[in-house]
């Protein structure tokens, strides 16, 4: 196994070594895996262009290493524990030998279907653990997964299975979501109606049974996989294969692909989460992410099993049948690490804590937090309410691009701050930039947040276009990987992420890019422009706030914000769906037409003082406009 710091001088001493001579310390990393042949060198890269490789020729497969490495010792220890969205429902536990069997049923089926190595394979699902067994046999057998959060349009599924030009789209019939049943099949059909050429096959998994239309294109899981063989020869991939694309937003543009390839992703998630959850032997691990999410890929599918773990899934919502159902959870199955989002953690704590007081949560040893900065009076709550004062929160610092934690304490050996992400883990290798494009050196800084050295879970490209993700990533500053986020390096060196410095939302832990937003509100026929910012929300972290211009006016403004709700549910999804909408007759834009999204910024978060000179601007006079209709 990778190592597990034990203590403060270990953590000392591993960062030391892993910056002294960091492919030395990779390769240790490295060398615990099953390698079907060794890689003949462990780096080579060059960040402007980007190319980036981790164990070069070195050969593998990731199920082996998440599944086959762990039959003879840990064969009957339960590998995937699933909680259903009914709380009277039975949970359904999977052994490491009974998830072993699935996985290779499935990747027979798949492979039956004409599935190859390096087909992509889009996942439209909720979180059941024919999720979990069907992404992980689409790497046994070298196929690309791109897993899509089962809340987006079918405008948005349409868009990630064309990018991707996925061969198939694996969704079930219904998902359970509380107390809703979502019809995704309909999702799935609507999608290929607008045109989805490339997919041949769509494997359905009879969810709830409800009833769905049937095309030519369709096969029900049930009468495919079953019947399958329990044994399937894991495909030999190289370590810079492509593992897996995940879909996420950017400043500008559509949603790109992510791209993350199998051996150093392998790695890194391993040593991530044994160092950042101090996972023990018979403990029960819970991250409640959406697989749709890279929290999901890399800390309840491949980190966990990677490591021999107890992963749990949970199919259903923190608030169903009531608020206190994490907490139940929690007790009912003794979880040991508990993961989630601030974003959960607010709308619980605003709930009152007779929810969280009613149950036994003496098991928990390890608190996370993912996603977005959170709060001082939610890490508090989270402390003294969820953990008694006994379980160390671990304020976790990572995005889809550097596929797994980069930043965060360890639970019981280093010092937990709130608020603070605090140190890299060893072997990663943070830095802060000004604009002008000089490190900040020392302490009680703040800037621009940068990576200077690989990891070997870093994104690779970004899917069928690269120059993209060298412009995104690796242009802003000369030999550095630029994260989009701003953060402060306090007295003693510990890093506090203060949020976005780019055109992107954080919404409940979402990435939303404004431009995506404002490219489906101006799908409504009454619409001319508009700009979208995000504003502070008590329980999402970020909300988001749109200024429209009508085309012609509005007699009814509230059917009219509800119709721009619809068009932008339409279009991306729920999640998107702006949280204020005001109508404005013009927009605050500079002489060259560029929209001043920083006064707009300043009103939305109900603060209009201090706008500066805005006489320069080519429309001063709509600024007053705008301060007097702001809904905040
Ligand atoms: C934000 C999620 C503050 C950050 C794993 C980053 C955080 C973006 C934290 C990535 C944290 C993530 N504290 N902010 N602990 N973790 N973020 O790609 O702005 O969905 O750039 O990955 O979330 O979001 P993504």
């Amino acid at each position: 196994m990778t190592l597990q710091i034990k203590n403060i001088e270990e953590h000392q001493a591993a960062s030391q070594r892993a910056i002294e001579n960091p492919e030395g310390f990779w390769e240790e990393q490295a060398n615990t895996f099953h390698w079907r042949k060794k890689w003949n060198k462990t780096l080579q890269w060059e960040f402007d262009t980007p190319d980036v490789k981790w164990f070069v020729g070195g050969k593998m497969n990731i199920t082996e290493n998440c599944l086959d490495r762990h039959l003879e010792i840990k064969g009957n220890q339960v590998a995937l524990l699933w909680e259903p969205n009914e709380a009277g429902a039975p949970a359904k536990s999977y052994t490491y030998r009974e998830l072993h069997a699935e996985v290779c049923k499935c990747a027979n089926a798949l492979k039956s279907m004409g599935i190859t190595k390096g087909d992509r394979v889009i996942f439209y699902m909720p979180m059941v653990p024919e999720l979990t067994i069907a992404v992980l046999a689409c790497a046994r057998i070298g196929a690309v997964h791109s897993v899509v959060f089962a809340g987006f349009s079918a405008q948005a599924l349409a868009d990630r299975t064309n990018d991707a030009q996925a061969k198939m789209i694996i969704c079930s019939d219904y998902n359970k979501r509380g107390a809703k049943n979502i019809p995704v099949k309909q999702v799935v059909d609507d999608a290929i109606a607008m045109g989805c050429d490339s997919v041949e096959h769509v494997l359905v998994h009879k969810n709830t049974g409800g009833e769905v239309n049937t095309n030519a294109v369709d096969t029900w899981w049930h009468d495919i996989v079953p019947q399958q063989s329990a044994d399937c020869e894991a495909e030999e991939m190289d370590s810079e294969d492509m593992l897996f694309i995940l879909y996420t937003s950017g400043s500008t543009g559509k949603p790109k692909g992510v791209v993350h390839t199998c051996g150093g992703y392998m790695v890194y998630t391993c040593y991530s989460f044994r160092n950042v959850f101090q996972y023990k032997d018979g403990d029960i691990y819970w991250c409640t992410a959406d697989i749709g999410w890279i929290t999901g890929h890399s800390y309840i599918v491949y980190g966990p099993l990677l490591a021999g773990a107890t992963t749990m899934m949970f199919e259903g919502v923190p608030t169903y049948p009531d608020a206190g159902r994490f907490w139940h959870i929690c007790e009912k199955h003794r979880v040991n690490q508990f993961y989630t989002a601030p974003t959960a953690i607010r709308a619980l704590m605003a709930k009152g804590d007779e929810w969280v007081e009613k149950y036994d949560l003496s098991s928990l040893k390890v608190l996370g937090t993912v996603g977005e900065p959170i709060n001082a009076e939610a890490w508090h709550w989270y402390d003294q309410k969820v953990g008694k004062g006994n379980a160390p929160i671990v304020d976790t610092w990572w995005q889809t691009e550097t596929g797994g934690i980069m930043i965060s304490n360890i639970p019981g050996i280093t010092e937990a701050i709130p608020c603070y992400a605090t140190l890299p883990l060893p072997g990663i290798q943070p830095c802060l930039m000004d604009k002008d494009g000089n490190e900040i050196e020392g302490n009680d800084v703040e800037g621009l947040l940068c990576v200077k050295f690989p990891w070997p879970s870093m994104i690779r490209t970004t899917y069928g276009d690269h120059e993209r993700c060298k412009n995104v990533y690796f242009s802003a500053f000369a030999n550095k990987y630029f994260t989009g986020d701003g953060a402060r390096r306090d007295e003693n060196g510990m890093y506090r992420i203060i949020g976005r410095v780019d055109d992107v939302i954080n919404v409940s832990g979402h990435r939303i890019g404004t431009a995506e937003v404002e490219n489906a509100i101006n799908q409504h026929s009454n619409i001319v422009e508009s700009a979208v910012v995000g504003y502070p929300h008590d329980i999402k972290g970020q909300g988001i706030y749109a200024y429209v211009i009508a085309n012609y006016p509005v007699a009814d403004e509230d059917a009219f914000r509800l119709e721009v709700r619809e068009t932008v549910t339409r279009e991306i999804g729920p999640i998107a769906k702006p949280d204020q909408i005001q109508i404005v007759s013009g927009l605050p834009k500079t002489r060259s037409g560029k929209i001043m999204r920083r006064i707009l910024r300043k009103i939305a978060s109900g603060d209009a003082s201090g706008l500066g000179d805005v006489s320069t601007l080519l429309n001063p006079e709509i600024v007053e406009e705008v301060k007097k209709g702001a809904l905040v």
